[in-house]
């Protein structure tokens, strides 16, 4: 009977797949997943504790400090501000509220799977805007306008996940122009941007209350590498995040999420530039390195590669499981799907972290040469 009333929707609803699958084995060294390499801020257990004095009371359901704080580090008015549980909750909320049965939605491919799955979870029709392999997945914005005929929204990440490839802000800009002719929504997810030097360059935080249809995401997850705290926040024009926070879950962040943001936000900014003034440099030389072992390797523009396996013979799944047996960590990446299953993502870390991924690389490839499995 359940098969009956479930939405049809969700009843060939499968599961997107992600990195960072280490809670059974945290011996595991994690490469899979692309978080600030130094760690959390060294404070953020006593922050923890500190909040959770507060625990008998229900948090704040406006998350009124955590807002105004993040408001004012970008610049922009606490009411351009909303916060989620993860930006994962604010991309499901996204499409929650503006995403209706049969709506046409255009997202490239390969991208972070979650955005197609809030889509085609309110019944969306998915256009894929497929990036070309031959040009390193760049993104051709004037390509991807040709396609918002008739599209309520439009995706994109910037930096993409997985490709590492970044978008100008001029060409994003445009994109914006283009899509508000069209009344198309244009959904662009900064988490990976906050941990590059271009950071304040290409974001379009500054734009949002200037353009109706923009909506930006960002997150506490990679900056602060603390992925088992979930805040995420966003930036929209007042009018689209009054609907947002209409459809919002109520109570969705919890004291001690509020609290340690709030902290983090305000007292922990220079833990994340030290990471991006590392990341940089270690970007260049694991690039060199991975090139001796790998054969042809894109240099990233962000601090994570998608690297082909093609030099080296082997699937993104096998690839993972001879990085294992080295005790490394890597993104499997055939869920992105098409071309995916012959590259594999790997962040950048601290330079003796790097040594280790090294080492673990340059074993694992003479496994692969000498046919061990
Ligand atoms: C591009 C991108 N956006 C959003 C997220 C969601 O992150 P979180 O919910 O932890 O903020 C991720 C997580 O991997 C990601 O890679």
């Amino acid at each position: 009977m359940i098969n009956k009333v479930v939405r049809p929707e969700v009843r060939s609803m499968e599961r997107p797949r992600h990195g960072g699958d280490v809670w059974d084995d945290l011996d595991v060294k994690d490469y899979s997943s692309n978080v600030n390499p130094l760690g959390p801020p060294p404070r953020l257990e006593q922050y923890i504790i500190e909040a959770a004095s507060e625990l008998h009371c229900y948090p704040d359901d406006s998350c009124a400090r955590l807002k105004g704080s993040i408001a004012s580090r970008y610049g922009v008015g606490a009411d351009n501000v909303i916060v989620g549980a993860g930006s994962a909750e604010l991309i499901r909320l996204f499409a929650e509220v503006f995403v209706s049965p049969g709506d046409r939605i255009v997202i490239p491919s390969p991208t972070f799977a979650e955005y197609g799955f809030g889509c085609r979870l309110m019944g969306a029709r998915l256009v894929d805007h497929v990036l070309p392999c031959d040009q390193d997945f760049k993104l051709d914005v004037a390509e991807l306008a040709g396609q918002l005929d008739g599209a309520k929204a439009v995706y994109v990440c910037n930096p993409n996940n997985p490709t590492s490839r970044m978008v100008g802000r001029r060409d994003l800009l445009d994109l914006v122009d283009e899509a508000a002719r069209k009344r198309t929504l244009v959904f662009l997810d900064e988490t990976l941007l906050e941990l590059s030097s271009r950071s304040a360059e290409l974001s379009l935080v500054p734009e949002v209350e200037g353009h109706e249809n923009l909506f930006i995401i960002r997150s506490f997850t990679k900056a602060f590498a603390m992925p088992g705290l979930r805040v995420g926040y966003g930036f929209g024009p007042r009018k689209m995040l009054q609907y947002l926070e209409a459809g919002r879950l109520t109570w969705n962040l919890g004291t001690i999420e509020q609290r340690v943001a709030t902290r983090l936000m305000e007292e922990e900014q220079e833990h994340v530039a030290r990471a991006v003034r590392m990341l940089e440099d270690e970007k260049r030389r694991m690039h060199a390195r991975a090139e001796r072992l790998m054969g042809k390797v894109p240099m990233p523009d962000s601090y994570f590669f998608f690297a082909p396996l093609d030099a080296l013979g082997v699937a993104s799944a096998e690839f993972r499981q001879h990085m294992l047996r080295h005790g490394v960590l890597v993104r499997d990446c055939s869920s992105f799907g098409g071309v995916c299953s012959g590259y594999t993502r790997f962040c950048v870390k601290t330079p003796e972290k790097n040594d280790e991924f090294l080492d673990a690389l340059s074993s694992a490839v003479d496994d692969i040469a000498e046919g061990r499995s």
